[in-house]
């Protein structure tokens, strides 16, 4: 297969990591989401970790300085020779031109930007219901996509709990976030062609079938 850049874009709770999951085990391509990455560094205590924390907490953006840093060397890695998925990030301007500019300098391109679109009200009712496993983050909801045995993961057997950030204030401010510093990226990717919308308010299911279609298409496109 050829080489597979991808971007998945969407305000918070729009279903990012529940399709970024899916698409990993089809593509069999590394996942970078940097929300995952920043919450094992806040388990593991690294600088990176107690650095982002207080963002975190608050539902604010990490710096760019700190994000971008991370991200430039997974890209670069040799397990992304093939490709990767990136979730939540680019997230700000100015780390999209960074990401841009990292990709230049390995004679790289972006395949496409999938836009998860999900109106507001919609958002506030899946993070108030989300649980994810203490393990590695897989995702649930309690009437969404509920786990075989409650409170349990299905996939690795931890305890599953509520976000820190899933309070409802903190995600008020998650999502004055997005509006402010994350959506002008969709005009940003518009412009040059790259950004595939995708209805993110219907099923689980439905989401991941349009996603598939787009995807084998872009792959069509990369070995012709
Ligand atoms: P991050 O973890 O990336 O949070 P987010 O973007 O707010 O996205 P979420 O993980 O909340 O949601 P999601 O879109 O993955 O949805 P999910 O699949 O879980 O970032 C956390 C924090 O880290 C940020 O606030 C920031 O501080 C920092 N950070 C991260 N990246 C950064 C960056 N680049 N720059 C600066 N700071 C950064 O689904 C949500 C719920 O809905 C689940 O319960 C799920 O089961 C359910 N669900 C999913 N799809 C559907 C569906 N189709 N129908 C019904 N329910 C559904």
């Amino acid at each position: 297969m050829a080489h597979l850049n991808l971007i998945l874009l969407g305000p918070p709770g729009s279903g990012k990591g529940t399709q970024g999951e899916r698409l990993q085990e089809d593509l069999e391509l590394p996942y970078y989401a940097t929300g995952d990455i920043l919450r094992a560094a806040v388990r593991e205590g690294t600088a990176i970790g107690l650095e982002a924390k207080e963002y975190m907490d608050r539902g604010d953006l990490v710096p760019d300085e700190v994000i971008i840093g991370v991200i430039a060397e997974r890209i670069a890695s040799p397990e992304a020779a093939h490709g990767f998925i990136l979730d939540g990030f680019p997230r700000t301007l100015p780390q999209a031109e960074a990401l841009e500019e990292k990709l230049d300098e390995i004679s790289l391109q972006i395949g496409a930007v999938i836009l998860i679109d999900v109106p507001d009200e919609e958002i506030v009712r899946r993070l108030g219901g989300r649980r994810v496993c203490t393990e590695a983050d897989h995702v649930y909801h309690v009437d969404f996509n509920p786990p075989e045995k409650e409170g349990i993961c299905d996939i690795d057997g931890s305890e599953l709990v509520t976000r820190d950030d899933d309070a409802p204030e903190t995600i008020r401010n998650r999502l004055v976030q997005y509006h402010e510093k994350t959506a002008p990226l969709v005009d940003f990717y518009e412009k040059q062609a790259l950004l595939d919308r995708v209805d993110g308010a219907r099923a689980p299911d439905e989401v991941a079938e349009s996603i598939r279609a787009l995807v084998a298409t872009l792959s069509l496109e990369e070995d012709n």
